[in-house]
């Protein structure tokens, strides 16, 4: 693409030396540039002025200006339109080979077993999956992994409770059976304040569940199930899938019979030290404060399951695997933790371990939590999302109504750095006319009504326009979606991506609106219609990275 291009022909001028393309943040400055101490720093004898003169004879600038600090050039008519004409006529509008042989595991979702799938969840699996998608775009083999809590101590209390207070006919009659475990669950905490009996009875289940005892084994598999259903409506509605483990991701459980080997190799490396009956990692000058990796009662912990995971997936996938997590802020001292064992253990080079952190929802100056108590159900989320979509998108029927509000929704996830924190608010998130969901979508549907009109394909072969000041901005946005796509994918940064397409809608709704598309003269006409295919074709493929949908109505 324009970015391959232009580096291409500079590196004949450079005698094939390596350097690096610039895009300056305003138009004054160039639509790319270079710097001149780059330069002279990979050839000390280089002549400016006559790298400068033979610049001016590609015919990819419109004009080469040198500066104090970098030469700029601005792309010509001639490029900018040979362009056009591929990405309006191509199929494949991405032809990145940045991720060609690279192997990764995205991590992402990971809700609990017999838990709410929280907002938390939500932003995990709405910026994961578009992670994962960023990555395949760009030539990666991605693996999309599922780290449900489905294990630890908390079972045992789950299934005291359900044995002493439960019914599992009506849980199982329930449609919403994971909300009778959790007031369980809840049940549970509240009677053990005063008995405090109750939590070794809860003891003795998680060791009969760790020991395999079928009754345990029995109710433990239940809770599995009937939160499975819940996470398979959810993922229906998102759209997101898994490739590991039968499409269910590999859950903590998958990891019991692993946790010996990796607690043994730990030792053996003289890296576990024990304190009060509890077995430790401590780091170099206190870095970080110990991660626990057994508790003095032997049992293991999230922290151990996850050293098993990270060790089974250097097996299974080989030393040069790259691992994303997905997961909130709140765990980041963790992840630093559990880095710095994999790093003292050897298990990894810098860069292939990643923590993509996302920030808390906030609704209405609320901080969401489940343990206080105001627990939000994401199904009913969800649900308030299609019934408000339908009222904007007026007669277009039920699944645009869906698309468009689980489009807000996402929108709303991507659009800013994940680690902020997000502010719910269904007026801006269903707002046509700012940057939500609905406002892309709705500029897609445009250049898709307007195409329809046309009945013509059009021809721009002959490149000799003049072009307006609109068009050649617009253009000018189109010709950059793959340099965007491999620089969201690099940096795990799907806001990136949002950013683009938010200034590239824009961009084209001033076009749309300054100039006539289907009114114009014919040749004018065929450029017109080039750009708004285009627009539509990079609208409609950076949505679907992102995991919208793009309706041809709304
Ligand atoms: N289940 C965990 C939670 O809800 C998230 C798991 C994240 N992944 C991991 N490898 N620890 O908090």
């Amino acid at each position: 693409m324009i970015k391959d291009q232009i580096i291409k022909a500079l590196s004949k001028t450079f005698g094939g030396q390596d350097f690096t393309l610039l895009t300056p943040k305003q138009d004054s400055f160039g639509d790319f540039a270079i710097n001149i101490k780059q330069l002279q720093s990979i050839d000390p004898k280089i002549n400016i002025k006559s790298v400068i003169d033979q610049l001016k004879k590609i015919d990819l600038f419109s004009s080469v200006e040198e500066t104090r600090e970098f030469i700029n050039f601005w792309l010509s008519n001639k490029i900018l339109l040979e362009n056009l004409n591929q990405i309006s006529k191509g199929d494949n509008i991405i032809k990145s080979s940045a991720g060609k042989g690279k192997k990764i595991i995205v991590e992402y979702s990971s809700p609990n077993i017999a838990k709410p799938f929280t907002i938390g969840h939500l932003r995990s699996t709405v910026i994961g999956d578009a992670i994962a998608n960023l990555l395949e775009a760009v030539g990666y083999k991605v693996f999309r992994d599922n780290h449900v809590g489905d294990w630890g101590t908390q079972f045992g209390k789950q299934i005291c409770a359900l044995k002493k207070w439960g019914d599992e006919t009506t849980i199982e009659k329930s449609d919403k059976p994971v909300k009778l475990l959790v007031d369980l669950y809840v049940k549970f905490h509240q009677e053990a304040e005063e008995n405090p009996k109750l939590d070794g009875e809860a003891r003795e289940w998680f060791r009969k569940l760790e020991t395999g005892d079928s009754e345990a084994r029995r109710i433990w598999e239940r809770c599995v199930d009937w939160s499975w259903i819940e996470f398979d409506k959810i993922y229906k509605t998102l759209g997101v899938i898994f490739t590991e483990n039968k499409g269910r991701g590999y859950e903590e459980s998958y990891f019991e019979d692993k946790m010996k080997p990796v607690i043994d190799e730990i030792e053996q490396k003289k890296l576990l030290k024990e304190n009060e009956g509890a077995k430790l990692v401590y780091f170099d000058k206190d870095e970080y404060p110990p991660l626990m990796i057994l508790k003095k009662d032997d049992s293991t912990l999230y922290s151990t399951r996850d050293l098993a995971t990270d060790k089974f997936r250097l097996e299974k996938y080989g030393p040069d695997i790259v691992i994303i997590n997905e997961v909130g802020t709140e765990q980041s001292l963790y992840f630093q933790q559990l880095f710095k064992v994999e790093e003292m253990l050897g298990w990894f080079k810098k860069g292939q371990r990643i923590h993509i952190k996302h920030g808390m929802y906030r609704f209405k100056d609320q901080k969401m939590s489940t343990r206080s108590g105001n627990v939000i159900w994401l199904e009913d989320v969800l649900g308030e999302a299609e019934k408000r979509a339908a009222k904007i998108s007026e007669s277009q029927g039920r699944d645009v109504a869906k698309q468009v509000g689980i489009g807000a929704i996402k929108w709303n996830d991507l659009k800013k750095t994940s680690s902020q924190d997000v502010v719910f608010n269904w007026d801006d998130l269903l707002n046509m006319k700012g940057n939500s969901g609905p406002y892309l979508q709705y500029t897609y549907a445009r250049t898709q009504s307007v195409i329809s009109k046309a009945l013509i394909k059009p021809k721009i072969d002959s490149c000799d326009f003049k072009l307006r000041k609109e068009e050649q901005m617009l253009i000018k946005e189109l010709v950059r979606f793959q340099e965007i796509i491999e620089l969201a994918a690099t940096q795990y940064a799907p806001n990136v991506l949002c950013n683009y397409l938010y200034s590239l809608a824009k961009q084209f709704n001033l076009f749309y609106e300054k100039l006539p598309i289907l009114k114009a003269d014919e040749k004018t006409l065929h450029l017109r219609l080039a750009i708004t295919i285009a627009t539509g074709k990079i609208l409609k493929r950076g949505l679907n990275i992102l995991g919208i949908d793009a309706p041809n109505t709304i």
